[in-house]
């Protein structure tokens, strides 16, 4: 076996940044414990890996933190720019104590993100490459567009929107399922210099209603339904309903554009507004094919995408231009080893942000080829993703833990039936991913041969910011192991101290990179709130993390009032705000708990309105108003009765105890003598199996 040693590699240039320390690594034996077993990329691996080493990676590491400006402009001196940035390669403010939050970075430059994916590619001999491959719900339902001919469909599409009199800085509304016409309409966007905002098209009519009236789109784009498994989802339908109430709000919106999804229903029966609503097909071919680009500056916004955060009203993140770019293909080319005849395909939906930086605009930007499915991951059966990755000959594979664990559930046979030989690099993202899921997808799926990028971010930060680099470091399983170039992560206690080597707190990040977000559209002051004051010259993930003897990092999960079901963020005070929102519900407070599949489930305790009965049929309309509010993907797993919520003298609901209870750890209450009424506990205990 190859013995590797690398000693104090811990380099500390004026404490310039918390560099990863691996002391002594042993290659090849596996150790005692399951989580402290290390597991090594093959020698042919890091041979032909983009980074190859852990010395390798340490070296470039270093020259981010020490040079961020000459790091990232070397980089992005690769792309293309129509006029280049000013003097200053980035300016960044972090401390609210010195005055506004503020982070710009290539400022001044002007450049086309949709420009870079597309025409850039082409024009470097890649026109003919396949984009986009198109896998329908139904297996034999396919379809490939090559760079060329993405351009064209973008050049379309962005046509029509000048038409319609969409402008740069005007904002489109996006609520389609995983059609081409989606990463299309993302790009045509980026292409006018209009901004998009893509509502996941899981989320209600209320939901959507709720971003339309918070962003005012010019034009909102879906398609009539979507097929997903079995089961149909009129989405035009729930466009209507949204644009009705926002309409009644005082918000009207003029034009919905929506493409015939031939697959799920009929034409005639879509609901239609005259004079409101135009089909795609009936229109968007008949413009041109080619379409002039829209020099942005790097800071002028490129998107916004909501996410839930620890109040009930979602945040507006938004991201710009330029660092965005070069931010989303510098993480994808390198947390992924990406090669020119790389397949890639990422699970996820381009409604939440992996879909934005690693569906569409990372891969693109790389000029890669990248599988877009339509459908759910067990249909017809659990073995169609092996059945999607042999067809394609899909190399690198991205999902998220939830869906691991559930195929790993449903036995190997579904995944041992098909090849997977194309298969290289596998990736991770959206929760903690635990070892024995970790095991499984390692072993069974990659066949114990291609590392796993364990990719630790989030909205807010628009890319990679902790993740393995395949070949460059031994993989502890369930670890995402060491920052990205350029990030600084810090873990403090709860005075806001950094602390050092082995150690556990809240993870916070110590100067900008270019992909962080700017803003949250309109509110600058719930920015600088939510993410600078708890540790003031910090950015605050709102996530906690240990830090092992090795330097490995552990994120451990929210520390705040976000639970995280199957990678999908949530905010208990959506959930609570949509249960009252239920004429017999008094009160309602939501934790998380442990969920064999989906990581954490929605608990929601609730106080009925006095005299009303529990019953069956209530807890059912309950669970289902938090899905028209809301969307399926946020129901409830379970409702407990709650007579009444514990709460200390002040009034504020102990969530800690709640927590407690819906785990059943009883004997882990803690204490419970500053309740105003400690016999509520009891109460809640009595009723934890009604
Ligand atoms: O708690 C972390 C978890 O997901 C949160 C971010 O959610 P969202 O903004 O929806 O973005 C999801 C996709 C990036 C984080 O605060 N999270 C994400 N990736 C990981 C993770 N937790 C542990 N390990 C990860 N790899």
């Amino acid at each position: 076996s190859h013995l590797r040693h690398v000693e104090s590699m811990r380099i500390s240039p004026s404490g310039a940044g918390r560099i990863p320390e691996l002391k002594a690594v042993i290659l090849g034996e596996s150790l005692a414990s399951e989580e402290n077993d290390l597991v090594f990329p093959s020698d042919e691996f890091c041979k032909q890996a983009l980074v190859s080493s852990p010395e390798k990676y340490l070296e470039m590491y270093k020259w981010s933190i020490e040079d961020p400006a000459g790091f990232w402009s070397g980089i992005a001196s690769e792309f293309y720019w129509e006029k280049k940035w000013g003097q200053q390669v980035y300016s960044e403010n972090l401390d609210v104590s010195k005055g506004t939050i503020n982070i710009e970075w290539f400022k001044g430059g002007l450049t086309n993100i949709c420009y870079n994916c597309l025409d850039a590619n082409i024009k470097s001999g890649n026109g003919d490459k396949i984009a986009l491959y198109w896998e329908g719900n139904e297996p034999d339902v396919d379809g490939s567009l090559t760079y060329k001919q993405l351009l064209e469909r973008v050049c379309q599409l962005a046509n029509f929107l000048k038409d319609k009199g969409v402008k740069k800085g005007d904002t489109v509304i996006i609520y389609l399922p995983m059609i081409m016409e989606l990463p299309i309409t993302m790009l045509a966007c980026a292409r006018i210099g209009a901004v998009h905002s893509v509502v996941f098209a899981g989320y209600s009519a209320e939901s959507l209603h709720q971003r339309v009236v918070d962003c005012k789109p010019k034009i909102v784009i879906t398609c009539n339904a979507v097929t997903r498994g079995t089961k149909i989802i009129d989405l035009k339908n729930i466009v209507d309903a949204a644009l009705l109430e926002s309409s009644q709000n005082g918000i009207s919106v003029d034009l919905c554009l929506t493409f015939e999804n031939k697959s799920a229903m009929k034409k005639e029966d879509t609901k239609w507004q005259k004079g409101r609503d135009l089909w795609w097909q009936d229109v968007v071919p008949t413009y041109p094919t080619t379409c002039d680009v829209e020099w942005v500056d790097a800071e002028d916004p490129l998107f916004l995408l909501y996410t839930s955060g620890s109040t009930g009203k979602p945040k507006g993140v938004l991201h710009t231009t330029g660092g965005y770019m070069i931010y989303t293909a510098t993480t994808f080319k390198y947390a992924f080893d990406y090669k020119d005849s790389d397949i890639y395909w990422c699970t996820a939906d381009c409604g939440w942000i992996t879909g934005h930086s690693y569906v569409t605009y990372g891969p693109l930007l790389n000029g890669a080829t990248v599988v877009v499915y339509e459908g759910v991951p067990n249909y017809p059966d659990s073995g169609r993703c092996w059945e999607i990755v042999d067809k394609y000959k899909v190399t690198i594979f991205y999902t998220a833990p939830t869906l691991v664990r559930s195929l790993m559930r449903d036995g190997n046979e579904y995944v041992t039936r098909y090849s997977r030989k194309s298969l290289r690099v596998l990736g991770s993202v959206g929760e903690p991913i635990n070892p024995s899921a970790w095991r499984w997808f390692y072993n069974v799926v990659g066949d114990s041969r291609c590392p796993i990028s364990d990719t630790w971010w989030q909205t807010e930060t628009g890319g990679f910011m902790i993740a393995p680099l395949p070949g460059a470091w031994p993989q502890k399983p369930g670890s995402a192991t060491f920052p990205f170039f350029g990030v600084q992560p810090v873990i403090v206690d709860e005075k806001g101290n950094e602390i050092d080597g082995e150690c556990s707190g809240y993870l916070c990040v110590k100067s900008s990179w270019p992909g962080a977000f700017r803003t949250l559209y309109g509110d600058h002051e719930r920015y600088e709130t939510t993410y600078f004051k708890a540790f003031p010259g910090y950015y605050f993930s709102g996530d906690g993390c240990s830090r092992d003897k090795d330097g490995y990092h552990w994120l451990t999960g929210r520390v705040d009032d976000v639970i995280n079901v199957s990678g999908h963020r949530i905010g208990t005070a959506e959930v609570e705000s949509a249960l009252v929102s239920h004429p017999q519900c008094a009160e309602a407070a939501v934790v998380g708990v442990e969920h064999e599949v989906k990581g954490q489930g929605i608990y929601a305790f609730v106080t009925l309105v006095e005299g009303v009965p529990y019953s069956e049929d209530l807890r059912k309309s309950l669970v289902l108003v938090v899905r028209n509010q809301i969307g399926a993907f946020a129901a409830p797993d379970r409702i407990h009765w709650a007579p009444s919520l514990p709460k200390t003298r002040s009034g504020k609901i102990m969530r800690r105890i709640l927590r407690k209870i819906a785990s059943r750890q009883l004997d882990e209450l803690g204490d419970i003598s500053t309740l105003a009424d400690p016999s509520v506990v009891d109460q809640l205990i009595s009723l934890a199996d009604s």
